[in-house]
């Protein structure tokens, strides 16, 4: 056998030996190696298809997480439409369905299956010859999102099935944030000073719809499939024998299910899944109820919307009475005030609840709210439960109305209410709950990216007294920082080192940093490219920003009265006198591509979007988001939208991948054809 029979061979060997293990230990939770065991076999694989690219294979298990971001999601059209159920809230609706099933199939013998209803996005997974095609978003039934690279990602899902599948599997299902993940993607995001997600189910619709998969491999997915859709070369009795099938071929399946003779039985059964509620990993709103014969699902049909064989039993929010002891005021990023409740702790949900969220004033006054009433709480999908109601029967005649104060309880500095807004809002920008919220989001990742300056750290610093504004960072000492609680030496010396390295940041970063009232991270990229320095940013008027594209009237007078504040000028002078970068650098490597516009459109295989747009900032180009006849080059990846056809239309240049590599010269194509020896490239 030659060297490349060899390689072949052993390729094939370790991928099926790893999709071996990751069936073990995902579906029948029964690993039979240890993690670094598994990572040899990976690690191995990974150098034989770099060795070998010729035998790369996009269901390798190396390709999981790959690929440039997209620009958009393709469309799919379902080959099957993908219904949704119907729902019903009371057992006695179930029995009604029970009787309309009867009724349309007199003659014939039938059993319930009963599973848990996760409450997650629905997915379809189309396997062809057991490799797989595409995993495609519900979106309206017939056509959803094809999100392929985001679903890769979940390491449970096979890329290729067991042996024996058939010519066309598709199979339906939830992806769903598992609740532990969940609770710990949170507790990261508000670190970094990012809004947590309402539940796990927001959680994970907004990682689906993350254009970059290496993003979405960083959060906590999973998926259980429960439905197929077109089917060629494989036919199924029951359900049961289904959800087996699927688990045979490697696909995760809802833990537990019943098989019921009767309505009645399934009514007794929803009551235990029911006390199961907490047990499982996801997040449960019910049971789903089907025919388990498929032969009937003809006979039975469906409504425009679901089938008449299935429906969902949702069950009720769970809720909770207890005191509400006390409503105290939070101080957030913005300076909004808002009343939380004070709760007696009190279960609710598997987890002890002590506060819950008011919103705010109208909304304590239209619930007609006092401190020390009995209160009725409910978990709705929601992590964070909200009074539903009080319990007056209960009242005693001890409770006290609540006003909202006249002063910030933070600061003790006047509130305002600005017109057309409910809420309250502390006017003092040096406000500590609001100083947090701002240095938090300097330091933050997508801003100054300060390694190990956390929201804990930022308190406890602004609560010391040594930083009032992100400026403060750049004189603090050593000793200072490792008095402070849990900072060792070690830690102290990692988050000045932090500090200092952040100085060199990009200056589109700084602006972002900065934060400038509805200037999130594309306008600071506009405005850097657009004003190159601080100073010519500052001195920047309304009429020239507002004719900046993407920046606009109201964003342009947002800065400027930005850049006006006194305050604003003296962080700014410190910071520089720090020597904080408030310059764009211009193209360090030559400004061949000065006076050129770039529209970068699909996925590149050698580097992202963002990196390509770097490149062509460092030399000098400008990089647009759509094509106009001032565009000078089109640079088109894989799967090129629209604006492929626009550039086409208006007499663009098109640069293809290699094409536009060779523009940015040859010590690029060098590195890059390199990095395609190495097997990450084209
Ligand atoms: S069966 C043709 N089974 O709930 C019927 N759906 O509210 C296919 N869901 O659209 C659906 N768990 O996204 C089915 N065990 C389960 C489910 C389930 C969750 C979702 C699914 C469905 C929605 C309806």
């Amino acid at each position: 056998m030659s060297e490349k029979e060899q390689a072949k061979q052993q390729i094939e060997e370790l991928r099926a030996e790893i999709e071996k293990h990751n069936r073990l230990y995902y579906i029948n939770a029964t690993p039979e190696i240890a993690d670094r065991e598994y990572d040899r076999l990976l690690q191995s694989l990974e150098d034989l298809e770099k060795k070998f690219p010729e035998f790369g294979s996009p269901s390798s298990p190396t390709r999981r997480v790959g690929g440039a971001p997209l620009e958009e999601f393709r469309s799919i059209r379902h080959s099957v439409p993908m219904m949704s159920l119907s729902n019903t809230y009371s057992k006695e609706e179930l029995v009604d369905f029970d009787g309309r099933i009867k009724k349309l199939i007199p003659d014939k013998k039938y059993t319930y299956i009963l599973e848990p209803k996760i409450d997650g996005v629905a997915i379809s997974l189309r396997y062809e010859n057991g490799e797989l095609v595409h995993a495609v978003t519900r979106g309206d039934g017939k056509t959803g999102d094809d999100v392929t690279s985001n679903i890769k990602t979940i390491r449970s899902v096979p890329l290729r099935l067991s042996a024996g599948a058939p010519a066309v599997l598709e199979v339906r299902g939830e992806v769903y944030m598992d609740t532990a993940g969940f609770a710990k993607l949170n507790e990261a995001r508000q670190e970094t000073g990012q809004e947590p997600f309402a539940n796990p189910r927001n959680a994970c619709a907004g990682s689906l719809k993350q254009l970059d998969p290496r993003e979405v491999a960083k959060r906590p997915l999973d998926a259980i499939f429960y439905a197929t859709g077109e089917l060629d070369g494989i036919s199924f009795e029951t359900h049961e024998q289904m959800l087996q099938s699927l688990k045979n071929y490697g696909l995760r399946i809802t833990p537990t299910y019943w098989i019921c003779n009767e309505i009645q039985e399934v009514l007794g059964k929803l009551d235990d899944l029911e006390n199961m509620r907490h047990e499982f990993s996801f997040e449960m709103d019910g049971g789903v109820i089907k025919i388990n014969e498929r032969r009937l699902y003809g006979p039975l049909g469906s409504t425009a919307k679901s089938p008449r064989w299935a429906v969902a039993y949702k069950y009720e929010p769970e809720q909770a009475e207890t005191t509400l002891n006390a409503i105290s005021i939070q101080v957030g990023r913005t300076g909004v005030l808002t009343p939380v409740a004070e709760l007696e702790p009190v279960q609710l949900a598997g987890t002890t609840v002590k506060r819950a969220t008011l919103h705010n004033e109208d909304e304590i006054r239209r619930k007609d709210i006092k401190v020390g009433d009995k209160v009725i709480i409910e978990k709705a999908g929601e992590i964070i439960p909200a009074i539903v109601r009080v319990v007056t029967e209960k009242r005693t005649g001890k409770e006290t109305d609540f006003a909202m104060p006249t002063a910030c309880p933070v600061c003790g500095s006047a509130i305002e209410k600005r017109e057309g807004e409910v809420a309250l809002r502390c006017i003092n920008l040096q406000c500590p709950a609001q100083v947090k919220n701002w240095i938090a989001h300097y330091a933050s990742r997508g801003a100054m990216d300060i390694n190990g300056l956390g929201e804990s750290l930022v308190e406890q610093l602004v609560d010391n007294g040594l930083i009032r504004t992100p400026a403060d960072l750049y004189s603090l000492t050593k000793e200072q920082v490792a008095g402070l609680d849990r900072m060792g030496g070690k830690s102290a010396d990692n988050l000045i080192k932090g500090i200092e390295e952040s100085k060199a940041r990009p200056f589109e970063r700084v602006i972002f940093g900065l934060g400038i009232r509805q200037v999130g991270k594309r306008a600071a990229q506009i405005l850097a490219d657009e004003f190159k320095n601080i100073d010519a940013l500052m001195t920047a008027d309304v009429q020239t920003l507002e004719e900046i594209r993407d920046i606009g009237p109201i964003v342009g007078k947002t800065i400027v009265a930005y850049f006006q504040a006194l305050e604003s000028r003296t962080v700014i002078d410190r910071l520089r006198a720090a020597g904080v970068n408030f310059e764009q650098e211009e193209g360090s490597m030559g400004s061949e591509l000065d006076g050129l516009t770039f529209v970068l459109t699909g996925s590149m295989e050698s580097m992202s979007r963002e990196e390509a747009g770097d490149k062509i900032h460092a030399r000098g180009g400008k990089v647009s988001s759509s094509v106009s006849k001032n565009t000078s080059y089109l640079v088109a990846g894989e799967s090129a939208g629209s604006k492929l056809d626009k550039a086409e239309e208006l007499g663009i240049t098109i640069l293809d991948e290699e094409q536009f590599l060779a523009l940015l010269g040859s010590d690029e194509k060098l590195k890059d054809d390199k990095a395609g020896q190495m097997g990450f490239g084209f």
